[in-house]
């Protein structure tokens, strides 16, 4: 037998990239970004967020920047769009120096992102969350993705953008519902990373901020994302999954509901997940009764949802075997071993998985 081993030089690809947070940024991306880099711009967006912010946004592009408008939320997030973006991409004859804008909610982000990815083996992109959600989580960090075979986010790549734009004038206009939601997302990453943050952002009704709190509040979640992305981009090591704290079970009832009537939001089912896995910490003897108290409250004042009703426990189990932390036919957890604090790869006994989904059930 012989062995050739291909060796590459390190890498010479600029990996970093800014995040700029502040208010009535997209009017000012063309000094924000030099523009005049790419061949071509091309902007993904929704038909919810064409209406309210593509107007402003291309008035600041290149005069023949082309666009598509999907349908909105989780129920588009499938490969069918994806080929309708990526007909739309061929049709504006973009090339591998063009670059695309994710104009929308963390659906757009992670979907226009892999559509982006994958075209041509990859083109630039520069990301304009207009959620809270996708402001503090989605957007950063380089996972794209769509849903498959009722399962969520299982088709996907990972690749940075050349940046970010948080503009806060896009919060003014996402229901409140939307905004609550995303607020479990800025919630999780105290109580997985710091707990002082944690109490920070509980301190208030999430609506209550002001915008220079919320920008220090986006910005510190975007710290926080940004150690586990820098430390394990490709979730190699392991350690970015304690990212996905509260998203094993939460994920799960996310795609169970996405199929009724009554659809959760991402950080709804997030909090859901939440309580579930703190209950789970708590029977592994890693969180006590107090800090399980303090969760539950702390999401209960932020308006984020409990407990659910219309599930059950073996639907739920179904969709976790499927999950992507999973190895070797083991469900992996990321846990709280206190508020501030986790751990991942924790394999726990079934009958412990259900006393954490007990704990939703209404
Ligand atoms: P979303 O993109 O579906 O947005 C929610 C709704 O708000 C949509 O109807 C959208 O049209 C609308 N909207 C968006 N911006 C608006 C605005 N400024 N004003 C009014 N309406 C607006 O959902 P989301 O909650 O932003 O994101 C959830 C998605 O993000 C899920 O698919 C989840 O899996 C993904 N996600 C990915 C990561 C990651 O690391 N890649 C992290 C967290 C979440
Ligand atoms: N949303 C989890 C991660 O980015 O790793």
């Amino acid at each position: 037998m012989k062995e050739l081993k291909i060796t590459f030089p390190p890498s010479t690809k600029n990996r970093d990239y800014p995040i700029y947070i502040g208010i009535n940024l997209i009017e000012k991306i063309a000094s924000l970004f030099d523009l005049t880099q790419y061949s071509k711009v091309f902007v993904i967006t929704d038909t919810t967020v064409e209406k309210l912010f593509l107007k402003k946004l291309l008035k600041n592009l290149p005069e023949q920047t082309k666009y598509i408008a999907v349908p909105p939320g989780e129920k588009a997030k499938h490969v069918e769009s994806v080929m309708k973006i990526w007909t739309a991409m061929h049709d504006a004859g973009l090339d591998r120096k063009s670059l695309v804008l994710n104009l929308g909610g963390g659906v757009i982000g992670d979907m226009g992102a892999f559509a982006t990815s994958t075209y041509m083996r990859g083109l630039a992109f520069i990301n304009i969350p207009t959620t809270l959600l996708a402001q503090v989580d989605e957007s950063v960090g380089g996972k794209t993705g769509v849903d498959f075979a009722g399962i969520k986010n299982i088709i996907g790549t990972f690749d940075q953008p050349d940046g970010v734009i948080i503009d806060l004038q896009t919060l003014k206009t996402l229901p409140k519902r939307a905004f609550l939601a995303s607020f479990v997302e800025i919630i999780k990453h105290g109580m997985i990373h710091d707990k002082h943050y944690f109490e920070k952002v509980t301190s208030k009704y999430p609506t209550d901020f002001t915008d220079e709190e919320l920008i220090a509040i986006i910005y510190g979640s975007c710290e926080i994302k940004a150690h586990y992305v820098q430390n394990d981009e490709l979730e190699e090591s392991g350690i970015r999954k304690i990212l996905n704290f509260g998203h094993t079970i939460g994920h799960a009832i996310e795609a169970i509901k996405l199929e009724t009537e009554e659809p959760l939001l991402h950080g709804e089912a997030v909090s859901l997940g939440i309580i579930a896995e703190s209950e789970i910490s708590k029977q592994m003897g890693l969180l006590s009764s107090e800090e399980m108290a303090v969760i539950k409250l702390a999401l209960q004042k932020a308006d984020a949802p409990i407990t659910v009703t219309n599930i059950a426990v073996d639907a739920i189990f179904k969709k976790i075997k499927s999950d992507k932390k999973n190895t070797f036919n083991k469900i992996n957890f990321s846990l709280l071993q206190g508020i501030g604090n986790a751990v991942y790869n924790q394999q726990v006994p079934e009958e412990i998985i259900s006393n954490g989904i007990k704990a939703i059930l209404k």
